[in-house]
């Protein structure tokens, strides 16, 4: 398919695309020595070990290990085919692809996401015209009754479907589009038996807001009535471009304003988002109205790593609340709450109080950790309701995967609720371990299995930079690696250093004499590229490495205790469990110690 684009297009989209500003978009980027750093958008992290390098143009993760260059980054990042990604920055640098000849099947398989983005962006091109023409006008009312602006309007491309069953259809018929396309898209509905002639428009009668995907293509629309009415909001189905929990409304618009800002504030509906914005509030984006996802908050994370989240004051907010915070001690995102005067959404309270009163309310927005504890958790009342609370905030901690954070977090809930904290803890433990009593003991792999990436890159690195070898035997990591193979490569390798004046063994003959398999493999192909590892990083990449290493097996070592811990509690045995559990405290310590 590769084929379908000429090399010299390619090359000339290559050269004009410069790697540190295509990824500036998506990710906050640093400038550190010769190189730029972030935060990985394809793993989560805490510190950054996403680099960019303008010399090579060239992307790598320490974290994660992915890499590549402009096209691979945006076929990752957006799960876009070659094809899909050469034509996007072909685009954005002006250069101009022909179009190929391609077999209709062809032109089915790879290109469905690009046809439907193109349909969305030509159905919000007519809805646009639509608004303004002479049948909009009641549309237009209704945007002026609601204070919504001309800048608005045409800025998040605000449209109207008009009354009819064809209208949509009609257009994109002229324009050579099936109506097959336009159903795939989400725009038309097939009547149930018949043919082709039985589509007719999905959205009749509604305002149209076209919902874009971070780069602005138009992936989906929410249609509003314009008085009563049910649904008071149609969507778009899902389709091959548009999930609805990876994506969030507004952010094509807004992500400039939230990296300025260093914060993004949530809120829920389209209307709230346009109203903040038209106010001067641009750092927004909105859910959709759906519970925020995983994904969202890994989305809001790239811009900005902190978010202010709008909540009802009522018992779905709180419920909302509570989901969220979860998701974002998860995300590693820190977030504040705001909570507005009952009966208010973000949309009229800053059309009736204006911008500086809601600014104020969201620079008063308090951790939402603290408001959790405080008024979900917080309050004392009968003793029936007290043990609920603290069945509840066991089974919230129980969630929370950083054991640091649950630990604050514990601390915190025994304060604030007056609880023994060693009784919360030992609570906290008996869920985590029955969460996890199923699994089995870790076994160390197999030369089989993939090796794991982080052993890989410290052995990589022993065997282009040998003055490291000192300095992993003093570490003791080789205790810590779970690849048996890579292990004994490491030890091979410490051996033969350590001895006195003895010679590094040569690494390439070291590992071509392995045994056939992944590591084998793995490692001649790093030994035969360019050596990643410049001068300026190393120290760092190093330090990384081994410390991740460590980590890593302390958590499986956690993790087999648990398991430990439940079966000899269930069989009842105290000493053992005791003698577990000072286990367990001890690793700790001795994890603390290394940090
Ligand atoms: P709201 O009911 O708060 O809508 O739902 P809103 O955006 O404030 O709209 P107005 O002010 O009444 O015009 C919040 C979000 O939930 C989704 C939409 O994304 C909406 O913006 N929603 C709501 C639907 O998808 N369908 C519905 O019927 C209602
Ligand atoms: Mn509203």
């Amino acid at each position: 398919m590769k084929g379908s684009i000429p090399e010299d297009k390619i090359e000339e989209v290559r050269r004009r695309t410069d790697i540190v500003s295509l990824i500036g978009e998506y990710v906050t980027l640093k400038k550190a020595g010769k190189n730029f750093l972030g935060l990985c958008p394809f793993h989560r992290e805490k510190t950054p070990s996403f680099t960019v390098s303008p010399d090579k143009q060239m992307f790598y993760c320490f974290g994660c290990s992915e890499g590549g260059n402009v096209f691979s980054f945006l076929m990752k990042l957006n799960h876009l085919t070659f094809p899909e990604a050469i034509r996007h920055l072909a685009g954005k640098v002006g250069v101009v692809i022909p179009e190929r000849s391609m077999s209709p099947e062809e032109k089915d398989r790879y290109t469905l996401g690009e046809q439907i983005r193109r349909v969305n962006g030509l159905a919000a091109e007519y809805f646009v015209r639509a608004l303004q023409s002479p049948a909009g006008e009641g549309a237009r009312e209704y945007l002026r009754k609601r204070g919504i602006e001309a800048e608005a309007i045409s800025t998040f491309r605000i449209g109207l479907a008009p009354e009819g069953w064809r209208h949509l259809l009609d257009f994109l018929d002229k324009k050579g589009i099936p109506p097959k396309l336009v159903e795939q898209a989400g725009l038309a509905i097939l009547r149930a038996g018949e043919g082709e002639r039985g589509h007719y428009d999905r959205f009749r009668g509604r305002l149209m807001i076209p919902i874009e995907d971070v780069d602005g293509h138009v992936i989906a629309f929410g249609g509003r009535v314009m008085g009563a009415g049910e649904p008071k909001y149609m969507n778009s189905p899902e389709s091959p471009v548009y999930t609805k929990g990876n994506n969030l409304f507004g952010l094509s618009r807004t992500r400039e304003a939230i990296r300025q800002a260093g914060f993004s504030l949530l809120v829920e509906g389209y209307f709230d988002l346009i109203a903040l914005w038209g106010a001067g509030i641009q750092n927004v984006v909105a859910t959709l109205g759906t519970a925020l996802t995983r994904a969202q908050v890994d989305l809001l994370r790239r811009y900005a790593p902190r978010v202010v989240a709008v909540f009802d004051p009522d018992e779905a907010g709180r419920k909302a609340l509570a989901r969220s915070l979860e998701l974002f001690l998860a995300g590693n995102v820190h977030a504040k709450a705001v909570i507005l005067p009952d009966g208010h959404d973000p949309d009229d309270f800053v059309r009736t109080r204006g911008r500086e009163k809601t600014e104020e309310l969201v620079a008063r927005a308090v951790p939402m950790v603290d408001y959790y504890i405080e008024e979900i958790l917080g309050g004392r009342g009968t003793l029936e309701e007290d043990r609920d609370k603290l069945r509840e905030a066991v089974a919230f901690i129980a969630r929370i995967e950083d054991a640091v954070e649950r630990n604050l977090f514990i601390k915190k809930v025994a304060e604030k609720l007056n609880f023994d904290q060693e009784v919360l803890k030992a609570e906290v433990r008996r869920v985590l371990s029955h969460a996890t009593a199923s699994q089995v003991e870790p076994t160390r792999r197999k030369s089989v299995r993939e090796p794991d990436h982080l052993e890989l890159g410290l052995i990589h690195m022993m065997l282009e930079c040998p003055e490291r070898i000192p300095a992993v035997a003093m570490s003791g990591v080789m205790a810590c690696f779970t690849t048996e193979e890579l292990r004994s490569l490491g030890e091979r390798l410490l051996t033969a250093a350590g001895k006195e004046g003895g010679a590094i063994p040569d690494g390439f003959s070291l590992v071509n004499g392995l045994e056939e398999g992944p590591v084998r493999a793995k490692l001649l192909d790093l030994l035969m590229s360019e050596s990643p590892y410049q001068e300026e990083w190393m120290d760092r990449l190093f330090a990384d490495t081994l410390r991740k290493i460590q980590r890593k097996w302390y958590k499986e070592r956690h993790r087999m205790l648990k398991a430990q811990i439940v079966k000899a509690d269930e069989a009842g045995n105290r000493e053992l469990c005791d003698g577990l559990l000072r286990e367990k405290e001890r690793l700790l310590q001795e994890e603390k110690g290394l940090a």
